[in-house]
């Protein structure tokens, strides 16, 4: 829990007000609606994911992988696992937020057919704009056969 809260503190909401402590992320992952991964390679901790499941839709919570071991899949692998669980549940969408000004995770999902909904002011604390974006229907992306599946 500390690995992923420290992940989410330095990448995820630098910056902002540490919201995602291992506190609020244990009792948040111990919730039958929430799906959570851990990837490792090497042994090592190298990301995570973590989405809620509801009724109709599903939405991605976090994500974030470890700067050493990024462009090489980890982010795709950790993205698809939460698809196809949604997938398998029959949910109709995904959606998500990003950060305006994170514009690498914004190509990310873009790469896996997310697409923009709309543009929340403030939405960080009344800080930054968010922005929402959605995949629909819910499918798993194309992995790129460069990657040859790090993850464990
Ligand atoms: C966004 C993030 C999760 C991507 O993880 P990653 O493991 O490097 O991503 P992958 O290697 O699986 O990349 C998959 C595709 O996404 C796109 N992509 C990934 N990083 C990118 C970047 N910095 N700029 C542009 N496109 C990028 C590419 O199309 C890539 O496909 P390719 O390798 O075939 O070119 C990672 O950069 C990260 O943890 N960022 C900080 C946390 C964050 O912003 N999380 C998302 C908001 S919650």
């Amino acid at each position: 829990m500390v690995a992923i809260g420290s992940l989410s503190r330095r990448q995820i909401e630098q910056g902002l007000p540490w919201t995602w402590t291992p506190s609020r992320l244990k009792k948040f992952i111990r919730l039958a609606s929430t799906n959570a991964y851990v990837a490792h390679v090497n042994g090592e901790f190298a990301g995570f994911s973590i989405a809620s499941l509801g009724d109709a839709r599903a939405h991605l919570v976090l994500l974030a992988v470890e700067k050493k071991w990024r462009h090489q899949g980890v982010g795709r692998e950790l993205l698809d696992w939460q698809l196809r669980a949604a997938q398998t549940a029959g949910l109709a969408d995904i959606s998500l937020e990003v950060r305006a000004g994170n514009l690498s995770a914004q190509s990310f999902y873009a790469s896996a057919g997310f697409e923009q909904v709309r543009s929340l002011k403030r939405y960080y604390c009344g800080v930054e704009d968010a922005i929402r974006l959605r995949l629909s229907p819910i499918r798993a992306a194309v992995p790129n056969p460069e990657h040859k599946s790090p993850t464990s």
